[in-house]
């Protein structure tokens, strides 16, 4: 059973056809990337997975079982979690609070027990704590928890979304555009840092427009062209498609780098 299978997926938004019966299965372990042109409907095919905007038809099924319908903290709650292209940290945060947020979907102690604060709770809280540091480590932010959010640098805060992301334990994240902003010796850390997260066991469905990144990264590629998947296949597959060339010319050369 693939990890997530996404059936005859479609979005209207008022005439606009945003993604149009898209069809498209990520398995356990994979890392596939999700490309095409500015508008072509990547983002949101990511929250119509994620239950930030409810499909006007299709289907969802992650391990088999349906998210279409469920609200985001549910959606994160069943494992799947992700990043935001125009980055969303709590600016006014510290550096391990962001992280420490991300987990709390995975908390047991609700509101009385923020409030009251027995010694499970604090006990609860202390992990939450110890299991963020050791995500920031893991995305090369150690010694810069105590930051502001708004103090890291561009590059750094695409790291921090996706320690924030991994506070959930998800068993499979959704990057979009991770890349965006970064220079390239970012982006090649970043690239390693994805093949790191697959070692942990988490699947990656990742949107980029660095064609090098993310072509170099992905076992498969889609490729969504105004709402519509247009190619499918491996990197090499995909780059010589004709489809795929036609449907990135006039608009971006396939080398660009755009967010
Ligand atoms: N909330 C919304 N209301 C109306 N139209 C929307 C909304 N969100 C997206 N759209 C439209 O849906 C289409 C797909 O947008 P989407 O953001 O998914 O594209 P994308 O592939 O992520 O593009 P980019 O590479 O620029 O991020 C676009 O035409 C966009 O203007
Ligand atoms: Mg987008």
């Amino acid at each position: 059973m693939p990890l997530l299978e996404i059936r005859k997926l479609s979005l209207s938004f008022g005439g606009l056809r945003a993604i149009d019966m898209i069809d498209l299965t990520v398995e356990a372990d994979e890392i596939v990337g999700l490309i095409g042109p500015n508008g072509a409907g990547k983002t949101t095919l990511f929250n119509c997975v994620t239950g930030i905007v409810p499909p006007t038809s299709g289907e969802i099924l992650y391990r088999g079982e349906s998210l279409t319908g469920l609200r985001p903290d549910q959606v994160a709650a069943k494992g799947v979690s992700r990043t935001f292209q125009n980055i969303r940290l709590f600016r006014e945060m510290t550096v391990l609070e962001n992280v420490m947020v991300g987990g709390h979907c995975r908390m047991r102690a609700g509101v009385a027990g923020a409030i009251f604060r027995p010694k499970a709770v604090i006990k609860e809280e202390e992990g939450l704590a110890a299991k963020a540091l050791e995500l920031l480590r893991f995305v090369g932010l150690e010694q810069k928890e105590d930051l502001w959010a708004r103090q890291l640098p561009y590059g750094d805060q695409r790291r921090l979304e996706i320690a924030r992301a991994m506070a959930g334990d998800p068993s499979l994240l959704l990057l979009d555009e991770p890349a965006c902003g970064m220079n390239p010796q970012e982006t090649n850390a970043l690239m390693e840092l994805i093949h790191l997260i697959r070692k942990r066991g988490i699947t990656v469905l990742l949107i980029e427009h660095q064609m090098k990144m993310v072509m170099g990264i992905s076992d498969r590629l889609v490729v969504l062209d105004h709402g519509i998947k247009i190619a499918e296949g491996t990197p090499e597959a995909v780059r010589a498609d004709p489809a795929v060339i036609g449907a990135y010319l006039g608009k971006e050369s396939i080398g660009a780098q755009t967010g």
